[in-house]
């Protein structure tokens, strides 16, 4: 079937099996491999997006639901050379070791502080519980976020 997303402001159409996920979509036909599969069964969210502005995980979701639809992947976050503000908060915080789930955790980052520009530690830690890392322990991630909604950062 023909599938015609939005991915960061342009358009990407292709022919796609119906059972193709989204984050294969991404990644495959649109070319855009930040977006990473760490488990393709809902567990890990190292593949959020935002699909018209909300955080969704790309493993859960066909390319076909998503047709007509705008996604926005961590390449469509910043502009040329710059960091978007999550970004450099991650950076400065050193909220990420390996890397593998920080795009999945920015994308989710940037929907928390849409939804709550201020949010406490408790309400970070409780709004990322979706997205695992395996490597920081959380403690940097949180202060990243906190950093990022513009707080001083408790430690
Ligand atoms: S790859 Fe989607 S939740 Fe793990
Ligand atoms: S930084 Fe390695 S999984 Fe999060």
């Amino acid at each position: 079937m023909k599938v015609t997303i939005e991915v960061n402001g342009s358009e990407v159409s292709d022919e796609v099996e119906d059972r193709t996920l989204l984050v294969h979509f991404i990644r495959d036909n649109a070319g855009l491999t930040a977006t990473n599969v760490g488990c393709d069964t809902t567990s890990c969210g190292a593949c959020t997006v935002l699909l018209d502005g909300e955080s969704v995980k790309s493993c859960t979701i066909l390319a076909a639901q998503a047709d007509g639809h705008a996604v926005t992947t961590l390449e469509g976050l910043s502009g040329e050379g710059e960091l978007h503000p999550v970004q450099r908060a991650f950076r400065d915080q050193h909220g990420l070791q390996c890397g593998f789930c920080t795009p999945g955790m920015i994308m989710a980052s940037v929907s928390l502080l849409a939804h709550n520009p201020k949010p406490t530690r408790e309400e970070v830690r409780h709004g990322l519980e979706g997205n695992l890392c395996r490597c920081t322990g959380y403690h940097n991630i949180v202060n990243a976020v906190v950093d990022a909604s513009g707080q001083e950062v408790g430690r």
